[in-house]
């Protein structure tokens, strides 16, 4: 069922929403309601923002277009925001990441504007991208730059109020730089990705575990055993191909980059170039970042009953096109799995269809690890609204002292105290002159 349609800014709806809502079933909001209950004890970083939130108020008055995966860590995200007094629009960044009951529940019992199905239609997809910029935002929230994007294919209607924005991804990050580049951005935007305190945890530790909990939950498959291929050897290729070490697999991992091939090495992996690697494969998961990473070539030599899959953020690392000319039929095999049957009759098993296997086929990243990079959007979105105005329009970093103080406040959650310098450590390493 489709609620209400979306309603215009600032007109308030029997729900309770700012902006109205278009979500699959407000009855699913019980389910989603005991899934964010339940994550509350993983989130300490932003319940202690969420805290001081309610009491500065720093968003009060402002409006926040938010375009992240509706999931129980963005309702997180969300509540924290409204805690602090910002009006909120939140629509999906990818068409199959939503969770529909958490959805219900943000519009429910939290009075929270969102525009999202699971499984939505790229039409419909952009259509929930306009209706929360139709909010006319002061600062928009990333996973993938679709907003900021947007914004820039039509400024007059949607960018007069807006003070910066944030990005969470790799990818979004890149977007926004050859905006930059081009001289085309028209606000400041913080990278939220660059903070250690986001791609150390949320790419390594968030990607590894909720790929391989994506490819079980849609295959059951032991992985001890298998030949495991990791393309790309970024924070979150390193993440996800220890953890299928872990597991018992012999891992393979392919790159292009020199540096990233030799740490691979270093690290105990085999390296080799896609095509070797596509022939002793028995699952594969791409986490590039890039295009056609896994081509016609690859597909054409993989073995019978092959898994193939992807992590990255768009679903464009897997030549789809390819992978049907080259089949002679597609079925159905189970929740999450398409599997193509080729001409010679070898199957190959597509996961998620082709778009990000931990959300497509799991819950994402756990709340554990998404704590720290929503507590740096939210300390981001506080900051742009102080200091906005006297930002250049550039791609920036989170200041190094919000990421600190975000680490400060995880390890105190984890009840885990560190060391501090001594008064002597201090004078030694402002010191130039003292030697052996
Ligand atoms: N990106 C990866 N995992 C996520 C999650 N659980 N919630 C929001 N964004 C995510």
């Amino acid at each position: 069922m489709t609620a209400t349609a979306p309603q215009s800014a600032g007109s308030a709806n029997k729900e309770g929403t700012p902006f109205g809502f278009d979500i699959q079933d407000i009855e699913l909001a019980k389910s989603g309601k005991a899934k964010i209950d339940w994550a509350q004890n993983q989130v300490p970083v932003l319940k202690a923002i969420r805290a001081r939130f309610e009491k500065e108020q720093p968003l009060k008055g402002y409006r926040v277009a938010a375009c992240l995966h509706v999931t129980t860590e963005t309702a997180h995200l969300m509540i924290t925001l409204k805690a602090g007094g910002a009006e909120i629009a939140l629509c999906a960044s990818n068409p199959l990441s939503t969770q529909d009951d958490i959805a219900a529940s943000l519009v429910k019992d939290f009075g929270i504007s969102v525009f999202a199905i699971r499984g939505e239609d790229t039409d419909t997809y952009y259509d929930h991208v306009n209706s929360a910029l139709s909010i006319s935002p002061h600062v928009t929230m990333d996973d993938g730059a679709d907003l900021v994007s947007s914004v820039h294919k039509n400024p007059e209607k949607y960018g007069k109020d807006i003070i910066g924005g944030t990005e969470e991804t790799t990818t979004g990050v890149i977007r926004l730089k050859s905006l930059a580049a081009e001289g085309k951005l028209s606000f400041p935007v913080i990278s939220v990705n660059d903070a250690d305190t986001k791609h150390l945890f949320d790419n390594r530790y968030g990607t590894g575990q909720s790929t391989i909990d994506g490819i079980i939950r849609a295959t059951n498959q032991l992985i001890a055993g298998t030949t495991f291929v990791v393309l790309g050897y970024g924070w979150c290729g390193k993440g996800l191909a220890q953890r299928a070490r872990g597991l018992g697999a012999q891992v393979v991992v392919t790159e292009v980059d020199p540096i990233k091939g030799l740490e691979a090495v270093m690290d105990g992996y085999q390296v080799m170039p896609i095509q070797e690697a596509a022939k002793i494969g028995d699952i594969f998961v791409s986490v590039t970042g890039n295009t056609s990473v896994i081509r016609e070539e690859h597909f054409k030599v993989m073995k019978d009953n092959a898994l193939v899959a992807n992590s990255g953020h768009f679903d464009v690392e897997l030549d789809l096109k390819a992978l049907e000319k080259l089949s002679k039929s597609d079925v159905f095999a189970r929740n999450g799995i398409h599997q193509f049957v080729m001409e010679d009759g070898r199957k190959i098993n597509l996961l998620g269809e082709g778009r990000l296997v931990n959300l497509a086929c799991a819950e994402g990243h756990p709340p554990g690890v998404m704590d720290m990079s929503f507590a740096n959007q939210a300390l981001s979105c506080e900051y742009l609204l102080k200091e906005g105005s006297n930002m250049k329009t550039d791609v920036y970093p989170v200041p190094r002292i919000i990421d600190e103080r975000i680490a400060a406040i995880k390890l105190e959650g984890l009840g885990v105290n560190i060391d501090e310098l001594t008064a002597e450590q201090k004078k030694y390493l402002a010191s130039w002159e003292i030697g052996t």
